[in-house]
This record gives structure tokens, C-alpha cells and sequence, in this order.
């Protein structure tokens, strides 16, 4: 699977192919945005149904799954567009079941239009699908392409828009009312005369004291400035059931089918679909099993004249870091926040070989290099005199908000990823570049551990040994990503069996593996494993050397750390080897991003013909982490003494501010660097096997404090309470793991941990 062009900001599922967002609401905390999905092809032949993301802030979508199937007698050819309601407990969606029959022309005769019902209490699993409407129940003068159910709920009243095509080739909506969600009525046709043959996808929305229909509108006559678009997507004023003054949303290459929903906060958010019905451009990542994405949501509002305004939803600005004045030519790398003011009537600025120019009140969009636009050519408005432009630059697309929001144009783009060149003239120009900082990356070794078939007996009596994935940095990724954060290993492996038995499992723990090298010139690492009456171990290594070791300084990528909260890594990999040069890159590549610094020396004796030599290795990266994990085993070896406060003294060297000090079975302190220590218990269980416990430790512990927002900085401030917490949250996460056999095999997730202890 390539991930070429593949968007950071929107979402795009990573396989199948993506049309309209439908069912857009938040529920419970969470906000769920459903989309028309064929997962089966990237071109979309085929039926529809709903796919489903999540997010909790709107900014990092999760994509779930298929959610509602065509597969009911009344959806039969497809699950089409619709919508959602939060109510009470429940969620209740309406969408079109679509019906096609065989020989017919299925706009006069045989298809059916159905608007069904389901409802789902979490927005994953849903009810029995009811049947709400059928073709009987539209006006006469329509033809059988009725469909996109949005539906509201207001002072006692149940409202469903519906778009509609007259049998005269007329475009409108049509409103049907009801006391529950279940009996809707006929009220009204909203209508426009001149304005297209369809309407697809309506939406009733009040804005600043004012009523709007939203509505695809298809089938204008292509103009100057105007409806360059086959199907464009816009919003008329609305007087009882007269529309008027039609004004497209978006004047782009790739917009179409949008809907709103009202955030908690009160604010209207609008969604698109970054495509088009019918075009003559494509999408060159069709070949790599995908096409589409949803445009960013954005918020909208009137302006005193009424005209809708979009801007990027607010949250955005928190994804802002490093700010880059441009003038003239540069090199930046998406995504980008591209904020521009005009001070003069002509100005331009170009974005790879996308530019946008204006020259008195006509504004341009052009493809200046085909390579990039696959058929897109450019595109031209009147936006009356330009004062400001927003880009939003993600890897493969361009929204462009004219007049604080008044004029939007939006397009797919395909530069050579992921750097691109930009250049302005008559404009003031501000870029940051938009990035969550939230991953965890861990350099170092990813192994097989070789567990043995019975515990308390030495090497010689094991009779077998069974594989499972390991490796100090590889466990800490996976316990991070099994409780639900986002984490990359960085390691080599051989180009065999076992490395690919390792990817498999990393990536079934939600740990990116992009960064992992592939070479044949050494065997994945492998480390035999036998296990004492308590589940403590012995270790054999077969590693001499292994890939892991031969990864070097030369693979590390600046864009490993784009996203990168924290970089972790161990001893095991400071050897002689090019490993302990990759380790010095990633570390000051992660500095230098504002990552926090978290070392776990997790000494391995065996591994070092010269202790002398471990000892100066681990002394030497000491100084560089912000956080350093260290156990009783260990404290006497790397400080040279068994008192704890005479070791601190040691240990708080360089940048270190925070000390993880882990006593097994007699329980945990953090200290800070003025010598106060917060204590924890341990939570007693009967362990099994201690393959990866203190990997998951401070894992688990990492994990929670990027949930409580702790970045670099804030470790010297960090509240008592917050550090309690995380060592309680480590050793509760510790002790399930130690319960059952293997490291990464035996996290439990952020739910397991919830069901066992309550508090
Ligand atoms: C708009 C649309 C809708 C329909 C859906 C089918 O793009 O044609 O009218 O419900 O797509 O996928």
C-alpha cells in the first residue's frame, strides 16, 4: 500500500473509494462523520455504503468501518446519502435506499427512492432499517430521483428535506414534517425556477437571523465566472418556500455534496466531498486502491449582507507550529497553513504548479504544471477587490478561502511529495506548518522473543520455544498504540519470515511501521527466553549481527518527526554499531521538533563483551532524556551506588528533570529534580511471565501524560497529582500484562484497564 499524497488533515479511508459525507453529528462526546463508501474499488463501480470516521476533536479522525450495508430489499443497489439526528440516547439516521430495476431509464421509471430509518445507540451498531417513505409518497410532477434525506428536530417538530427531480427536468427540495422520527408528511416544495434539473443533497439552515437553503444544484450552463462546475454545490435565500439568489460555495475543481451539523459549542460546521460526479480530471492515487477525501470541516456564518462565509474550523490553529514569513521563492512542507494579505490589486501566489493569482476583482486557480492537476485547468471568479487568502495545504489538496471566507476554491493537487515550492508577489505571506504532535516514536530494537513452552526450568530442559514480537522500543510503541496513541518504531529487520511476523503484529497493535528498513544483508534479531518460578527471565540472543544493528544514521528521515511527541530508546542498540549513530540523529531531530526525550538504559549484560563499555554508553545518553526510566536491578551498575539520593545525584544530569524508579513488586517513585519522590504500590498479581512489563510501564506512562497535554516543557512543572496518577495508570497497566504470556500480546487496552479498576 503506497502512502503517497495520502492526506494528513482530511479524511480519506486508505482503501476504496469515497463520495459524499452523510450523517454528520456529534454524539456522546464524539463526532461521527459518515461518507458514501464502495470499499471494493477505488473507482467506485459498485454499491454504496456508509463508512464511518470518528473524532474527538474533529482533528484526528479514526476511520471505523463500514457501517450501514446495502443489504435490505428496499437498499438493494445502494445505501445512498442521508443524515443524522442525536436524540436523547440514540442517534436516528435517514438515507435513501436506492432501488434499481433492469431495463428501465431510472429517472421517469424503475427505481425506487425509499427513505429509511435505523437508529444506533453508539453510532457503530444500528437498528432493524424502517422503511419512512416511498415513490407513492411524492408529489406526482417528480420524477423517481428523490433522495438525500437531511432531517432536523425542532420546537416538537421533525423536519425532512429531500432533494427531488420534476418529471419536467426541474430541480428542487421537497420538506415533509412529523411528530416523531417515524411519520413524515408532505408539507411543501421549495422551489427555483431556471435553477437546474436536480438537487442533490438540501440542507435547511438558519444563519445571523436568516434561512438558507443549501443544495447541489446540476445541470447549469457553464459561465464565465460561474457554474464551471457540471454539478455545482450552493445556498439560495429563503423566503417560506421561495429560493433565490443562488451562490455557489465552493469554486474549486474538487467540492461537491456538502452538509452541516451543529457543534456542542453552537457553531455550524459544513463538510464536503473533495470530488465531483463527472469530470474530466482524475485522481492518480486511484492506482493505489483509493480516490477522495472529504474536504476539512469549516465553519460558516453570514456576513452583514448575508452571504456565507467558511473559514477552517478554529481547532486548526492548535496544529500551527513553526511560522515561516515567504517572500520571493522557498521551499516548505505540507501540510501548510498559508495566510496571505493583498496590499496591492495584482498579486499571485503559486504553490508547487498551482497558482492562484488575482488582478482587480477576477481571481485565478490555474494548473501550471499538468503533471500535477491530471486534467484540472484552472478556474476563474469575480471576488471583488482581494484583501486576504487562507490556504489550507494538505499533501494532496488546496482550499482556498478569498475575503475572510466569502469565496472558497478547493482542488486536489498532486505535487512530488512532500516538500513544495512556493512563490508569491503583491502579497504579505505567513505559513506555518499544521501538525499534531501527538506521536511517540521509538527507535531501537523490534525482535522475536522466543518464549518457552514451560516456565521454572533451565535452556536445556525447555522443549519448545514459541515466537512472539518484542524488543524494549517495539513493546513501548505497542503499548502506547493499544491504548489508543500513535506511535512508530524506527529499527531494521531482515528481509524475512520473522520480519514480517513482526511488522504483521506491530501493525495489529496501530504501530506505523513506515520507518522500518528491510535488508538482506543480516537475520531479524531473535532472543531465546526462559522463564523462573516468579516470571523473572534468562535470555539467549542471536543477533551477530541482526538488521536492527545495521540501521544507521543514513535512514533517519527528518519527517520521522513531523508528529513526534516523544522519542524513546534503550541500551541495547548503543553498541558499536551504525544503530548508536541513528540513535544521536534521531535524538537531535526530535530536540530540535520539541520532542520529549525518554531513555529506558533496560540493560542487557549478556550483549556487551566490555560492561565497561555499557556503563559509558548509558552514561553518555543519560544527559540527552528528558525522562529516564531506571530499576533497583539496575541503579547500583549505571550510579555506582545502591542509594537511591546519593544516585540522583548522578542521574540528574544534562537535560534530565524527571526520574521513573521502578521496584517490581515493591512498587514505583517518580522524582523530580529537587529530590521529591511521589510513591506508588504495585498492584499485586501472580505473574506469569514479566516479558515486557517494564516496557509496558513506561509505555503506559508515557501514554498518560501525552493525554493530560504534558509536553517537554511542562515536565519541570508537572502537578504532583498528574504523576500519581500516571505511576498508579503504569502499574495498573503492568500488572494485567505480567498475567498472561508475551509483551505486546499481553496489553491490555484502555477498556480493560477501565473494567478492572473502577477508580
Ligand atoms: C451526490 C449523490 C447523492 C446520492 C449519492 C450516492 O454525490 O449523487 O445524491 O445520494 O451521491 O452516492
Amino acid at each position: 500500500m503506497s502512502f503517497k499524497w495520502k492526506q494528513y488533515l482530511h479524511m480519506e479511508p486508505v482503501r476504496g473509494w469515497m463520495n459524499d459525507p452523510n450523517g454528520l453529528v456529534f454524539h456522546n462526546g464524539l463526532y461521527h462523520v459518515y461518507f458514501q463508501y464502495t470499499p471494493g474499488n477505488a473507482t467506485g463501480e459498485g454499491l454504496r455504503s456508509w463508512g464511518h470516521f470518528v473524532s474527538p476533536d474533529l482533528l484526528k479522525w479514526r476511520f471505523v468501518g463500514e457501517f450501514i450495508k446495502p443489504d435490505h430489499i428496499s437498499d438493494s443497489t445502494g445505501a445512498f446519502s442521508g443524515s443524522a439526528v442525536s436524540y436523547k440516547d440514540k442517534i436516528y439516521y435517514f438515507y435513501t435506499g436506492n432501488v434499481e430495476h433492469e431495463g428501465f431509464d431510472l429517472v421517469l421509471e424503475g427505481r425506487e427512492a425509499n427513505q429509511i430509518f435505523v437508529t444506533s445507540d453508539d453510532g457503530t451498531c444500528s437498528s432493524d432499517k424502517t422503511v419512512l417513505l416511498t415513490n407513492s409518497d411524492y408529489p406526482d410532477y417528480c420524477s423517481c430521483h428523490v433522495r438525500d434525506p437531511k432531517v432536523s428536530f425542532a420546537d416538537g417538530i421533525w423536519r425532512m428535506v429531500l432533494g427531488a427531480r420534476t418529471k419536467d427536468d426541474e430541480g428542487m427540495a421537497l420538506v415533509y414534517e412529523g411528530p416523531d422520527p417515524c411519520n413524515f408528511r408532505f408539507k411543501e416544495a421549495i422551489t427555483c425556477p431556471g435553477m437546474g434539473y436536480m438537487w442533490e443533497c438540501p440542507d435547511l439552515v438558519d444563519l445571523g437571523g436568516r434561512s438558507y437553503l443549501l443544495a447541489c444544484v446540476q445541470g447549469m450552463e457553464a459561465e464565465e465566472y460561474k457554474y464551471q462546475n457540471q454539478n455545482s454545490s450552493g445556498y439560495f435565500r429563503l423566503v417560506g418556500n421561495k429560493a433565490s439568489s443562488y451562490e455557489e460555495l465552493d469554486f474549486g475543481f474538487d467540492f461537491y455534496a456538502p452538509q452541516t451539523f451543529a457543534a456542542p459549542d453552537g457553531r455550524r460546521i459544513i463538510i464536503g466531498w473533495m470530488g465531483q460526479g463527472t469530470t474530466e480530471y482524475t485522481n492518480p492515487t486511484i492506482e493505489m486502491g483509493r480516490q477522495h477525501c472529504l474536504s476539512i470541516p469549516r465553519e460558516i456564518e453570514t456576513d452583514a449582507e448575508g452571504f456565507i462565509l467558511q473559514n477552517p474550523i478554529r481547532e486548526i490553529d492548535s496544529l500551527r507550529c513553526s511560522l515561516k514569513a515567504i517572500e520571493g521563492e522557498s521551499w516548505h512542507r505540507l501540510p501548510l497553513d498559508i495566510v496571505c494579505r493583498a496590499d496591492t490589486k495584482e498579486g499571485y501566489i503559486s504553490i508547487s504548479g498551482v497558482k492562484i493569482s488575482f488582478d482587480g476583482d477576477v481571481l485565478k486557480m490555474e494548473f501550471a504544471d499538468q503533471t500535477e492537476g491530471f486534467g484540472r485547468t484552472y478556474r476563474k471568479i469575480k471576488t471583488g477587490i482581494v484583501k486576504d487568502i487562507r490556504i489550507i495545504a494538505d499533501r494532496s489538496s488546496l482550499e482556498v478561502f478569498i475575503n475572510s471566507g466569502r469565496y472558497v476554491l478547493s482542488t486536489r493537487f498532486y505535487p512530488a511529495f512532500p516538500e513544495v515550492r512556493i512563490e508569491t508577489s503583491g502579497l504579505e505571506v505567513d505559513a506555518y506548518r499544521l501538525m499534531n504532535k501527538d506521536t511517540l516514536v521509538a527507535i531501537g530494537e523490534a525482535l522475536i522473543d522466543f518464549i518457552p513452552d514451560r516456565s521454572g526450568v533451565s535452556f536445556e530442559e525447555v522443549g519448545s520455544f514459541s515466537p512472539r514480537t518484542g524488543g524494549a522500543p517495539a513493546n513501548v510503541c505497542g503499548a502506547f498504540s493499544v491504548l489508543g496513541g500513535s506511535s512508530r518504531i524506527l529499527t531494521g529487520l531482515g528481509a524475512d519470515p520473522f520480519g514480517r511476523l513482526i511488522t504483521d503484529d506491530l501493525i495489529k497493535a496501530g504501530v506505523d511501521t513506515s520507518a522500518i528498513e528491510y535488508t538482506d544483508k543480516a537475520n531479524t534479531a531473535l532472543a531465546f527466553v526462559t522463564l523462573g518460578r516468579n516470571g523473572e527471565r534468562e535470555f539467549s540472543f542471536y543477533r551477530k549481527p541482526s538488521a536492527d544493528m545495521l540501521y544507521g544514521a543514513e535512514n533517519i528521515r527528518r519527517e520521522f518527526f513531523d508528529d513526534c511527541w516523544a522519542l524513546h530508546f534503550c541500551s541495547v542498540s548503543l553498541g558499536d554499531f551504525p544503530m548508536r549513530d541513528a540513535h544521536r540523529v534521531a535524538i537531535a531531530l526530535a530536540r530540535k521538533e520539541g520532542a520529549l526525550i525518554s531513555f529506558d538504559p533496560n540493560l542487557r549484560f549478556m550483549l556487551w563483551d566490555d560492561l565497561d563499555k555499557l556503563k559509558a554508553a548509558v552514561a553518555c545518553f543519560i544527559p540527552e532524556a528528558d525522562i529516564l526510566k531506571i530499576s533497583d536491578e539496575e541503579l547500583e551498575f549505571i550510579t555506582g551506588t545502591s542509594d537511591l539520593d546519593e544516585a540522583l545525584g548522578v542521574l540528574f544530569t544534562g537535560n534530565v528533570k524527571l526520574v521513573i524508579y521502578t521496584m517490581g513488586s515493591k512498587g514505583c517513585y517518580a522524582i523530580d529534580k529537587d529530590g521529591n519522590k511521589i510513591y506508588v504500590p504495585s498492584v499485586k498479581t501472580q505473574a506469569v511471565d514479566t516479558t515486557g512489563a517494564g516496557d509496558g510501564f513506561i509505555g503506559s506512562l508515557l501514554y498518560y501524560l501525552k493525554s493530560k497535554g504534558i509536553k517537554r516543557d511542562d515536565l519541570e512543572y508537572i502537578s504532583e497529582d498528574i504523576l500519581e496518577e500516571a505511576l498508579v495508570f503504569a502499574s495498573r497497566f503492568s500488572s494485567i500484562s505480567i498475567r498472561t504470556e508475551g509483551a505486546i500480546q499481553s496489553y491490555p487496552t484502555m477498556e480493560q484497564i477501565n473494567k478492572e479498576f473502577t477508580t
